[in-house]
């Protein structure tokens, strides 16, 4: 019988990990969900994985569970991720996402543990013209980046000493849906624009806060290059694939390569519901004015073809999951 791979989600029941459990395939892997549910949803928990509820600030539970279970493979994508909140609570932030990976990292010490996939973002980048590749020297501007870039550092920093491969995952902008219908992004708190957007786009009075219009871009809102949910679990499938085939660990962007501002994306919606007011307000500490993938590196070692690289796609996804949330 070949012996299946015992892999820990940290964040499973959030957004993201729920998506990438749901395509995993369910027969090559035991899959373990750890979670605090404290941006995570029962409902976001896949019924064929193992739950548990407990938090990554506590060590000892790592430490029991990835023994207990023998991992082989880590997804970790606990975390904290609301960019304003992270400015104002900076310990907080500094707990759960450094400590928290710190934790994780050195559970991992003398255990079964070969890989682990990281999610990051592309806020470690700063502000940037033009497209940025993985080179590029990381500039954080928020707090919240400060924590993924920290939290890179430890991951590479122990890879050698623990012997385990990683990937980095930096995600830009993520959005839009699962096709089956059943999962989707719940949490309201994080201020995501295509969430945010598509809630109010289900109101007969919608309205939508734009915060800062003097950037240095073209129409003076922040330009994001946003990645369609489905096509960010497929990066996550081929780069574990990757590692676990070539043992070799990598850094890659996950976006699309294309910008889109604030308004452009307003635009956009103004088609589902043209009553959209748009109410101007101060820029966020911590927000940059651009940032955009380069995607070569992730189309030219993965193979990674994007199905769903269509804005208006990632919009009506995001409506139609909106859409159910509300009237289910
Ligand atoms: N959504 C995006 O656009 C985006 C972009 C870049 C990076 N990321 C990163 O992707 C990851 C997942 O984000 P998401 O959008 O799915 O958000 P999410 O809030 O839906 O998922 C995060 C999950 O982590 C859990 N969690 C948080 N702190 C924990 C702790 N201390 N112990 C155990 N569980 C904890 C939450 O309950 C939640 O289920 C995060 O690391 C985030 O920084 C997301």
């Amino acid at each position: 019988m070949i012996k299946k791979n015992n892999i820990l989600i940290t964040g499973g029941a959030g957004y993201i990990g729920s998506h990438i459990i749901e395509k995993l395939n369910q027969k090559k892997f035991n899959i373990i969900i750890f979670d605090n549910l404290i941006t995570g949803y029962k409902k976001l928990i896949n019924k064929k994985a193992i739950f548990i509820k407990g938090d990554i600030k506590n060590k000892k539970k790592l430490l029991k569970i990835i023994n207990n279970f023998q991992i082989d493979s880590i997804i970790h994508l606990a975390a904290y991720l609301n960019i304003s909140e992270a400015e104002k609570n900076k310990k907080k932030y500094f707990k759960n996402n450094v400590i928290g990976t710190l934790n994780l990292v050195h559970a991992c010490k003398n255990s079964n543990v070969r890989n682990i996939i990281f999610s990051s973002s592309c806020s470690v980048y700063g502000n940037v013209k033009g497209s940025v590749d993985e080179r590029k020297k990381l500039n954080p501007k928020s707090y919240y980046a400060f924590t993924k870039y920290k939290a890179e550092e430890i991951i590479k920093r122990f890879s050698k000493k623990y012997k385990y491969k990683y990937g980095i995952l930096r995600y830009f902008n993520v959005a839009g849906a699962s096709s089956s219908g059943k999962i989707g992004e719940i949490e309201k708190s994080h201020g995501h624009l295509i969430k945010n957007i598509s809630i109010q786009s289900l109101k007969k009075k919608p309205i939508i806060s734009i915060y800062g219009n003097n950037y240095d871009t073209k129409d003076g809102t922040c330009i994001r290059d946003y990645i369609h949910i489905s096509d960010l679990v497929d990066a996550h499938i081929k780069t574990f694939e990757y590692i676990n085939k070539k043992c070799k660990s990598l850094i890659l962007n996950c976006g699309y390569g294309k910008g889109y501002s604030v308004l452009d994306i307003v635009k956009i919606f103004k088609k589902y519901n043209n009553q959209l007011t748009i109410n101007y307000k101060n820029r966020r500490t911590g927000d940059v004015g651009m940032v955009q993938a380069n995607v070569k590196k992730i189309k030219n070692i993965l193979k990674w073809k994007p199905k769903y690289n269509n804005i208006d796609k990632i919009i009506k996804s995001s409506i139609k999951w909106e859409k159910k949330l509300k009237f289910n």
